[in-house]
C-alpha cells in the first residue's frame, strides 16, 4: 500500500521559522586538524578547513604562486564548491591564515578508495603553496604535517604526491622519501 503523501500548504504559518542553510561551514570536520600543528604556527595565524567564503579572502592568488589558475568568477568557484563539498569525505582541503584573516598558504588532500590493500586507502597530496613573501616561515611544513594528520585519521595507509626536483629537499624535511617515477600523459 502506497503511504499518502501530507499536503503541504502553499501558505507558510505565520510562526513558520525559514530554516538557516549553512552556505560557509568548513568543507571537512575541523576537529581532523593536529591540535600539534595548530599550536606550532606563528603567532595570530591559523589552520583549517576550506570554506566557501575564502574566494574573498586569497585562495587563488596563494595557488598562482604554484601554477596558473585562471580567471575563476564567484560563480564559478561556488559551483566547483558546491561538487566538493559532495565529495567531503573525499576532497580534505585546507587554508593558513594570517593574523588579519588573510590566506597565505594552502594544500589539498584526496583520499581515493581501492580494493587492494583489503580496500586500502591512499591519500595524494596536492596543490601546496605558500604565498610568495611567506615562505621560509615553515607553513609549507605544517600545512604537510596537517595533512598527514588528516590522513591517518581518516584510515590511509599511506600518502603520495608527485613533485619536482626543486622541492625534494622541502619533502624530505616533511617525512617524505622518493618512490618510483613519475609520468604524465597530457590531453
Ligand atoms: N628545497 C629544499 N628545502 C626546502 C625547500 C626547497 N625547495 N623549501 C623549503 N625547504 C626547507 C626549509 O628550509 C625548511 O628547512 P628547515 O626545517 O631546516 O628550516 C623546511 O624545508 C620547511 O620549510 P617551510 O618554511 O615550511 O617551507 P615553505 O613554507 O616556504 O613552503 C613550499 C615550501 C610549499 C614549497 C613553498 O616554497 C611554495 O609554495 N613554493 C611554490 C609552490 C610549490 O612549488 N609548491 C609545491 C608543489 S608540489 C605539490 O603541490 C605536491
Amino acid at each position: 500500500m502506497i503511504t499518502p503523501v501530507p499536503a503541504i500548504s502553499e501558505k507558510p504559518a505565520m510562526n513558520t521559522v525559514t530554516p538557516i542553510i549553512e552556505t560557509d561551514g568548513p568543507l571537512f570536520p575541523a576537529t581532523l586538524i593536529s591540535p600539534e600543528v595548530i599550536a606550532a604556527l606563528p603567532d595570530d595565524y591559523t589552520i583549517r578547513p576550506l570554506r566557501r567564503s575564502d574566494y574573498s579572502r586569497g585562495y587563488l592568488d596563494v595557488l598562482r604562486v604554484l601554477t596558473t589558475v585562471g580567471e575563476i568568477s564567484e560563480e564559478m568557484w561556488n559551483k566547483r564548491y558546491e561538487w566538493i563539498t559532495s565529495r567531503n569525505d573525499e576532497y580534505y582541503m585546507l587554508v593558513v591564515c594570517d593574523g588579519e584573516d588573510r590566506i597565505v598558504g594552502t594544500g589539498s588532500l584526496i583520499v581515493e578508495r581501492k580494493f587492494i590493500h583489503s580496500l586500502g586507502m591512499v591519500g595524494h597530496i596536492e596543490d601546496i603553496a605558500v604565498e610568495k613573501n611567506q615562505q621560509g616561515k615553515k607553513l609549507g611544513l605544517r600545512i604537510i604535517q596537517a595533512l598527514d594528520h588528516v590522513a591517518a585519521q581518516v584510515g590511509c595507509y599511506k600518502s603520495i604526491l608527485d613533485c619536482s626536483e626543486v622541492n625534494e629537499g622541502f619533502y624530505v624535511k616533511c617525512g617524505f622519501k622518493r618512490a618510483g617515477l613519475e609520468m604524465a600523459h597530457y590531453y
